[in-house]
């Protein structure tokens, strides 16, 4: 079953709200503080940055702020209602430079060699996201030298280092970082 379809179940909207709560939680902010999260991905003022599965915004918001005004990002998620309660913080945060979008990170719709880098917070691994997809659909989008990152480290680095579409760089206060192969 795919995040739209759980979200239009009763249990599953249970579940995402509770997830909504856990993700926004005090002690999460504490734990996994987001602004050094994302200074280990390496994005800098001027990049042009998507980032996908933006949940409640949790590193949306910092992210913005750090690419400034000459940079952009993209914050996507599946599900509508995170589309809306995102917008509305980096509305009400007054940032500019950060688009909140409807769409689903196997099939972006955007534009190929467009990013400089792609953030995957928290999102995978998961089934609702096979590697054998996404890296793909990843690859296409990023200009040539661009770069995901991954949070948390997880099992999964082994499978997109051993790809054909990214290579490992390294790792930074948790972020593992990957280039985009030269195909
Ligand atoms: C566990 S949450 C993490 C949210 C956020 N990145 C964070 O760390 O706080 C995963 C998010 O990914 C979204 N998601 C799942 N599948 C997706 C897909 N195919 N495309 C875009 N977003 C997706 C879900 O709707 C959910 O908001």
């Amino acid at each position: 079953m795919d995040v739209e379809a759980l979200a239009k179940t009763k249990i599953g909207r249970v579940f995402i709200r509770w997830m909504g709560v856990i993700m926004e939680s005090r002690l999460r902010y504490r734990l996994f503080g987001p602004l050094k999260i994302l200074q280990g991905a390496g994005i800098q003022p001027g990049m042009k940055v998507l980032e996908i599965g933006c949940g409640t915004g949790f590193f949306t918001v910092p992210a913005g702020r750090l690419l400034e005004r000459h940079g952009s990002l993209i914050a996507m998620d599946i599900l509508p209602d995170s589309v809306e309660a995102v917008s509305k913080k980096v509305q009400e945060e007054g940032l500019s430079n950060v688009q909140v979008i409807h769409g689903d990170a196997l099939d972006t719709k955007l534009e190929q060699e467009s990013l400089d880098e792609i953030l995957i917070f928290g999102v995978i691994p998961a089934p609702v996201l096979p590697l054998k997809k996404l890296l793909p659909e990843m690859h296409r989008i990023l200009k040539p030298g661009g770069a995901i990152a991954v949070w948390p480290p997880s099992w999964v680095h082994r499978s997109i280092d051993g790809s054909r579409w990214f290579q490992y760089v390294g790792k930074q206060d948790g972020v593992q970082l990957y280039r985009r192969a030269d195909l």
